[in-house]
């Protein structure tokens, strides 16, 4: 660093330092993005070694690395200690993200509470509510037993002196962009106090063997406020999504260092916090109109876990020269792309129509597993001709309107018979290396056309 500059610029995507302004991020190319930020002293801190340099480490063998069983913590819930790998790592930091108002306090406060009623020391350190308004949201949840401890408190040095003190297992951080060090200059919330608070966290979560949850806001865009960086330095990312107005949210796992990733956790918030979903296939289809044109169920692959949902397609005479086309839950060029297809391929003059296809119940999937159902819930619309309500769909269509095989294809057909579907449209490709699976009438398509035949 140049002797004397007190000010650098940061970029707010990616947290690459320079010294200089650019129009753009040389490290992430993003336009517009960096902002001058006082620089601190503190350049000793960004070098210390993780664990706060106590010991000095040694080049060793793997051979002479003993893994002992990783210590796991259970949460007191199953899907979210499926999204983390079964559970806690002791010494993990694990960076919770989500809009504002999605439920990420009212998640992590339930498992400070399991976690203190099964015995374990629990801090929960929030920087954006009172004692009093924590207190009004555990009344929602419920009784509170054991050894939860909260400290309201935006100061890293504060923080790191309490947790010292009272040495808990499990630490929350309710939120990072609330917290700031006083030897950085800049405001919370900016690319280097976020910086250098989650490397104090990473110290404290490592040195001491602390797991640490770390809530982290999202912007518009869909990232944890401003850095990315956070991303880099933590073991686990999750994310906790979700329509806000629909009740039930989805704990996804991005980065894990512990486990899979991809995974994820059904949850609905109801009047007295979050609620687990065991079976989210039946959540997601409950309240389906039968009879009605316009609606197909796909089965989608989330991680390891067949979700089905439904599909709906509302196709309507344009009344401009130009179509109107809408998607909500998944990909919009998709939806444009299959269209195309069902033009060019089947000949339906899917240009003199608008289009809305949406997912129910407000989730995302964008599997291309969902690309057959799409197609045969847009043609089911336009022909007003209702699909089989007892009949899961799903298949891969290509710009040549054939229909190609999708991974997981048998788990996808046992997931339907559970919940009592009774046929099944699939790639001719997969029904041909799959194993018989009863009590459910398998029809395998080679393209579009055929897949169309069976509506
Ligand atoms: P919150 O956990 O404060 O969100 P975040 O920390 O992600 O910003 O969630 C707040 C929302 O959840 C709020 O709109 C009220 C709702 N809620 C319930 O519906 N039931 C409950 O029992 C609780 C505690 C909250
Ligand atoms: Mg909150």
């Amino acid at each position: 660093m140049a002797k004397g500059r007190t000010t650098a610029f940061f970029c707010t995507e990616c947290g690459f330092e320079s010294a200089k302004w650019t129009g753009q991020c040389p490290a992430c190319r993003a336009w517009n993005t960096m902002a001058e930020e006082p620089v601190g002293k503190k350049e000793s801190s960004r070098h210390t070694a993780v664990g706060g340099g106590k010991t000095k480490a040694r080049p060793i063998r793997l051979a002479e690395v003993s893994i002992e069983e990783q210590d796991r913590i259970s949460t007191g819930y199953r899907e979210l200690d499926q999204v983390l790998g079964s559970g806690i790592v002791a010494g993990s930091l694990v960076l919770v993200g989500g809009d504002p108002g999605i439920g990420k306090s009212t998640l992590l406060l339930q498992v400070c509470r399991n976690l203190a009623a099964s015995g374990h020391k629990v801090l929960y350190i929030s920087g954006e509510e009172s004692l009093k308004q924590i207190k009004l949201r555990a009344n929602r949840i419920g009784t509170v037993t054991g050894e939860l401890l909260f400290l309201c408190e935006t100061s890293l040095d504060d923080i790191e002196e309490a947790i010292r003190e009272t040495k808990p297992q499990v630490v929350v951080i309710d939120s990072i962009q609330t917290m700031y060090r006083e030897d950085v200059s800049s405001a919370p919330g900016s690319v280097s106090q976020v910086r250098e608070s989650t490397n104090i966290l990473l110290q404290i979560a490592k040195g001491m063997g602390i797991s640490v949850f770390i809530v982290g806001h999202v912007t518009k865009e869909g990232v944890v406020a401003g850095p990315r960086v956070l991303e880099h330095m933590v073991d686990t990312v999750l994310y906790f999504e979700g329509d806000r107005n629909a009740s039930y949210r989805i704990l996804r796992g991005v980065k894990n260092r512990f486990g899979s990733t991809n995974e994820i956790g059904v949850f609905e918030m109801r009047e007295q916090g979050l609620e687990e979903v065991d079976n989210p296939s039946e959540y997601l289809l409950s309240g389906r109109p039968e009879e009605a044109s316009g609606a197909a169920v796909a089965c989608s692959i989330e991680g390891t876990r067949p979700i089905l949902l439904e599909v709906q397609a509302l196709v309507a005479q344009t009344n401009f020269g130009m179509a109107r086309r809408t998607a909500a839950g998944t990909d919009y060029n998709r939806v444009n792309l299959l269209m195309a297809v069902l033009e060019k391929r089947c000949h339906y003059e899917m240009s003199r129509y608008d289009a809305y296809v949406n997912i129910a119940g407000g989730v995302r999937m964008n599997e291309p597993a969902l690309d057959l159902a799409i197609v045969l819930a847009l043609v089911s619309s336009l022909k007003d001709r209702p699909v089989n309500p007892k009949c899961i769909i799903f298949g891969e269509v290509g710009l040549s309107g054939e229909v190609r095989a999708v991974s997981m294809a048998e788990q996808r057909v046992r997931e339907a018979v559970k919940l009592g579907f009774e046929s099944c449209i699939l790639p001719q490709v997969n029904l041909e290396k799959m194993k018989k699976v009863e009590g459910i009438a398998l029809h395998g398509v080679r393209n579009v056309r055929e897949a169309i035949g069976w509506i």
